[in-house]
This record gives structure tokens, sequence and C-alpha cells, in this order.
């Protein structure tokens, strides 16, 4: 693996849940893949479980990690070509790319959307202009249009509670609302993620106007009523996400939409997913995130063996 940006990186989807999972089992093992190999993790939104997923990982591996929070602590990068730098940024990421690749042998990024341009938000202007001047191997931590290391995670997670089975599990994708406008990178992600493993029945319920890019859910049965989706489900996703067509807008924020235990009886005693941070009792209720359906905690636990097994790939073919 030469960089992780998207599942279409990955030669192996399975191959690499199983790494994940060893590394689950016997974090140190490879200890010495790392020694004397530095990885950057460059912050230009916030985070609580990459930031500390991801730097356990890396010292599992022996590496060393340094956090750089550019959003507070660094200038104001310009990622636009040609660009007249008369405004508010102060270095144009063809220089500071380039210099962080001096610094370290692998980075990694957190770059959020602007929500407002989406021809610049789905061409993903800010992660591939530091893949492209990098010069290292670099590896999101979740960019404008997708969040990869969430959805290795995901099917990680899956793959545990559905071990060795033949029958394929009911995957839904529910849309819950929400106070602000969020990115679609979670939904598109486990999208691209889901199809591309091949192994469920994939199914995604939202309000109408907020389909998504058909790039990452073709493949999926689409449908407006959830209730019809929740039917013998055998996990469900439950994620907000704003318009994609008229770019990202709020045009509902029903609360019928918020998954509960009387929904959840429509499914097979479906595992419940999020990846978090949830708005309880808005995304997700109460009763449902302290209950017994709820696997968001042994999710989230799990990002440290998604990040591993990336950045372990990468160490191996550097
Ligand atoms: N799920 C996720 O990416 O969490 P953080 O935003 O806290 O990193």
């Amino acid at each position: 693996m030469k960089q992780f940006l998207s599942v279409h990186d990955v030669q192996d989807i399975d191959a690499l849940i199983q790494r994940a999972l060893s590394y689950k089992a016997d974090p140190w093992k490879d200890q010495h893949l790392g020694k004397n190999k530095r990885v950057g993790l460059l912050f230009l939104n916030p985070s609580l479980r990459t930031r500390l997923s991801t730097q356990i990982a890396a010292r599992y591996l022996g590496m060393e990690v340094i956090v750089f929070n550019v959003d507070k602590e660094g200038w104001a990068l310009e990622f636009e070509e040609g660009a007249i730098m008369s405004g508010n940024t102060s270095e144009h990421v063809k220089d500071a790319a380039p210099i962080l690749g001096k610094y370290f042998d692998i980075l990694c990024i957190r770059t959020f959307p602007t929500l407002v341009n989406k021809e610049e938000d789905y061409s993903e202007l800010y992660i591939r202009q530091f893949a492209k001047y990098a010069g290292v191997p670099v590896v999101s931590l979740e960019s404008a249009t997708l969040h990869p290391l969430q959805s290795l995670t995901d099917l990680i997670t899956m793959h545990e509670f559905w071990p060795n089975s033949k029958a394929r599990p009911k995957v839904v994708l529910t849309w819950a609302p929400h106070v602000k406008p969020l990115p679609q990178c979670v939904a598109n992600s486990f999208a691209q993620w889901v199809n591309a493993w091949g192994k469920a029945d994939f199914v995604i319920t939202h309000p109408e106007d907020y389909e998504l890019d058909e790039s990452f859910t073709r493949g999926a049965y689409i449908t407006y009523d959830q209730d019809e989706a929740l039917r013998n489900a055998d996990f469900v996703y439950v994620k907000n996400w704003s318009t994609y067509r008229d770019y990202g807008k709020i045009y509902s924020n029903d609360p019928a939409w918020m998954l509960t235990e009387d929904k959840l009886s429509l499914t097979r005693n479906a595992r419940v997913m999020h990846c978090l941070p949830v708005r309880r009792n808005v995304e997700l209720s109460d009763e449902i995130l302290d209950g017994p359906h709820s696997i968001v905690t042994h999710q989230a636990a799990n990002r440290i063996w998604a990040a591993q097994a990336v950045l372990s790939e990468i160490l191996q073919h550097m």
C-alpha cells in the first residue's frame, strides 16, 4: 500500500481486516516494523478517536509520533494552484507539504469539507494536494468526502459480530437528524466500503432529497421508508449527513428519524453502530446508546487496529 485515501488503495479488504484482528490479538508483534520511522498526524479539524487511536497504533509499531494541530498552531494554508496569495492564507501547500515530507516518513491528514464549494470538496483538493507534494505516503484521517479508517473499522466490527457465517447480514445505513449541517464523508465512505466488500445485503434509508453521490452508493438498495429498511436488519448504522445535490443544507430535522427501541423491534436484534461523536436524543436515543444493542464503544475501540493495519501495510512497502 502506497497511500490510504479510499478503499481503492486496498488490494484485499478481507486480508486487511484479518491483519487488523491479528494486531488486536497481539498489538506488539510488529513493534520493530516502525523503528526509526516517524509519522506526522496533521489536524486541520478536531478529533478525539482518530487522533488517539492512530497515535496508539503507531506506537505499537514502534514509530515516533508527532501531532500538529494545523488549524490552531500552523500557518493558514493555501491549496489552489496559481493562487495570488493576497488574502488570508500565509503558506501554500506546495511549499509546506514537501517540507513535511522531509520531516516525516508517513503523513496522516484530517481535513473536513467546506460544505460550501461542492466542486472543491468532491475533488478532494486539500488531501490530494498534500499527496501530490509531500513525496511520502499520505493517510487520510478523514477528508472532504471520505473517512476510510472509520469504514475499515466498521467492517472489522461487523466481521467480529458476524463471523464465519455463510449467510449475508442485512446492513442498513440510516440517516438521523442533527442540529447542524454535517459532511457526507462517513456515509459515503461506509457505502463505498460495504459495496466493495460485497458481503452484505446493503440498504440505505434517508428522507427525500438526502441522496448521496451515486458513485459511492451504487450497489445499495435505497428507500425513503425507514421502517421498510429496518425490517430484519442485522446491523443498523446511524449517521446524519447534509444534502449532497443542493450542497451542504439541512432540509429535514424530523425527530421521527431518530432510532428508538420501538423501531429497533423491526430488526433481527440488530447491532447499532455510529462513528461518534453522537448527539444523544437527537441522532440516537439514550435507550439505544445505553442499551444492549449498541456496539459503538466496541466499534470505536477497533479504530486502533484499523490504523495499525494500514500503517503496517505502508511500512512494509517502504
Ligand atoms: N469517528 C471519528 O472520526 O471520531 P473523531 O472525530 O473523534 O476522530
